[in-house]
């Protein structure tokens, strides 16, 4: 790999979905790789597959299907780990295996019980055993921000010594700041004497809102590869956020003297994608990917703008995916054009079954919403992927009545295993009558942890995307719903989430 490629790891499905609440079902986390791999991302960390049966099958459904980035299992330094993450990487075109083991002194002492001595034979077997399913292994000393860098400098030597080709240096719990940070990778770069067999990568969290910065730092002072996640998911106060460390270097290209392979175009949909499937809303002034990101309120800007761009303008809202919510498709739009849209914006379809499915679903939303704009399609191709997975439950029909002075009161049916059945209720608004009325039918008992409603386009007749999360016996889904009826879209959002329930597609969350 040449010197001025920034290889690009994500792991938004590995250390994103250790952010409390946002574990993912098999079939999500293989949406959401698809969307990396669309984007072009070198490396996709894709779980802990010694974490849980449910995690062993995420990576290997993931390893599976990817053909065009690497797939990555993390592993701790421990023969089994290292030997479920080979097992669950056997299908990847690609494959790396991560593994890792704290380094610094309160790790080792208080967590670990283990001595320096130790530690450094424990990490030169680890990198040993992944070899055995692949050359392509990274190590991570945990922890590395608090560690002693004389440390630091002879486990990395050992592990580089006994075959590990990236060599990872985390700041697990985001202590460091920027200067003092890429001081420690120059520092390493230089005083290890094989240093230049390894890639050094750098892996950090968010705790003090620093974490893109000493991920920067880093690349400034030799790091190439940054470790991030879609939207700065991750475990506390998140990782660093892939859009603005991608978009830090394609702009300012000058300072960095390297560059990623990104299709910065898929950024958004990226953001999109992973926003609905975990139901955290991105804030509206969040840097690249938040709504505000590229509007311009005030009149001196404005003005600024429509003279001149660059005015005010740094990095094209188009270029990271934004659509200029411009009219795409309509009514009258044909098979073809429809297809040929869905191939501009980047979408490929798997097969003729679906692009003939997502296209009929675009027609019923033609029929309801005039103006069908990128972002509608977007939603409706990852509602297409989520209606491939069996469906025990199935809206059919819905009818709400809400007055002022009157208890809004839902009357539905529902196709339970293919039988419909018809129930209502009321409730103190139209989407709780609707929820109630769903319990009425399937009595899940489900305890309802989130409810978020998102607009997908601007304007009262756009559609409304809905994240419904429920959780029972220890197992937490979400579901999505999109429409231009938000009661509608809600009574989805909750089906599609029961299906999940129902389909047991646990989420276990691997905690480390
Ligand atoms: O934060 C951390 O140290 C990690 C390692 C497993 C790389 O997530
Ligand atoms: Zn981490």
């Amino acid at each position: 790999m040449s010197n001025d490629h920034l290889i690009i790891f994500d792991t938004t499905l590995r250390d994103g979905e250790q952010s409390p609440g946002a574990s993912m079902t098999r079939d999500e986390k293989l949406r959401i790789a698809r969307q990396l791999e669309r984007m072009r991302v070198d490396v996709i960390e894709a779980g802990f597959p010694a974490a849980s049966n449910g995690d062993f099958e995420s990576v290997q459904a993931v390893a599976n299907a990817i053909r065009n980035s690497t797939v990555c299992g993390l592993a701790r330094a421990l023969e089994r780990d290292i030997e479920r993450a080979g097992e669950a990487l056997a299908g990847a075109a690609s494959a790396r295996i991560h593994t890792f083991i704290a380094t610094s002194p309160i790790h080792m002492e208080k967590k670990l019980r283990m001595t320096p001595e130790q530690v450094i034979e424990q990490a030169v077997k680890a990198v040993g055993w992944a070899r055995k399913f692949t050359d392509n292994v990274e190590f991570s000393p945990e922890d590395a921000g608090r560690s002693d860098p004389d440390f630091l400098c002879r486990v990395l030597e050992a592990v580089i010594d006994a075959g590990a080709k990236t060599l990872n240096i985390p700041d697990t719990v985001g202590y460091s700041l920027p200067g003092q940070f890429g001081e420690l990778i120059r520092s390493l770069r230089e005083r290890i004497p094989n240093s230049d067999k390894a890639v050094f990568s750098v892996h950090c969290h968010n705790d003090l809102g620093l974490a893109v910065a000493n991920s920067l730092s880093a690349v400034l002072n030799g790091a190439r590869q940054v470790e991030c996640t879609i939207n700065g998911l991750g475990e506390r106060a998140g990782n660093a956020a892939l859009e603005e460390v991608v978009m830090a270097v394609r702009t300012r290209g000058d300072v960095f003297g390297c560059a990623t392979r990104i299709d910065t175009t898929q950024i958004v949909p990226a953001s999109r994608l992973v926003s609905g499937i975990t139901g955290f809303a991105v804030q509206p002034n969040k840097a690249i990917v938040g709504a505000n990101a590229f509007a311009h309120e005030s009149g001196i800007h404005q003005d600024g703008v429509l003279k001149h761009r660059e005015t005010y303008e740094i990095m094209r809202a188009e270029d990271v995916g934004w659509t200029a919510n411009k009219m795409v498709l309509g009514k009258h739009s044909g098979r073809n054009a429809f297809r040929s849209r869905l191939k501009e914006i980047g979408i490929v379809m798997d097969s003729e079954e679906a692009l003939n499915a997502a296209f009929a679903r675009f027609k019923d939303l033609a029929d309801k919403k005039h103006d069908i704009f990128d972002e509608d399609l977007q939603s409706l191709v990852s509602d297409e992927s989520a209606a491939a997975s069996q469906e025990a439950y199935k809206l059919v029909s819905l009818r709400v009545c809400s007055e002022t002075g009157e208890i809004p009161h839902a009357e539905l049916v529902v196709s339970v295993h293919g039988e419909e059945r018809s129930a209502s209720a009321t409730g103190s608004g139209p989407v709780d009558a609707t929820f109630r009325a769903i319990e009425v039918l399937v009595a899940s008992q489900a305890e309802l942890q989130l409810y978020s409603v998102n607009s997908i386009t601007t304007g009262t007749d756009a559609q409304g995307e809905v994240t419904v999360r429920l959780a029972k016996s220890g197992r937490i889904v979400n579901g999505q719903g999109a429409d231009t009826d938000i009661v509608v879209a809600s009574a989805e959002a909750y089906l599609d989430a029961l299906n999940g329930l129902y389909n047991k597609l646990e989420r276990a969350h691997p905690q480390i």
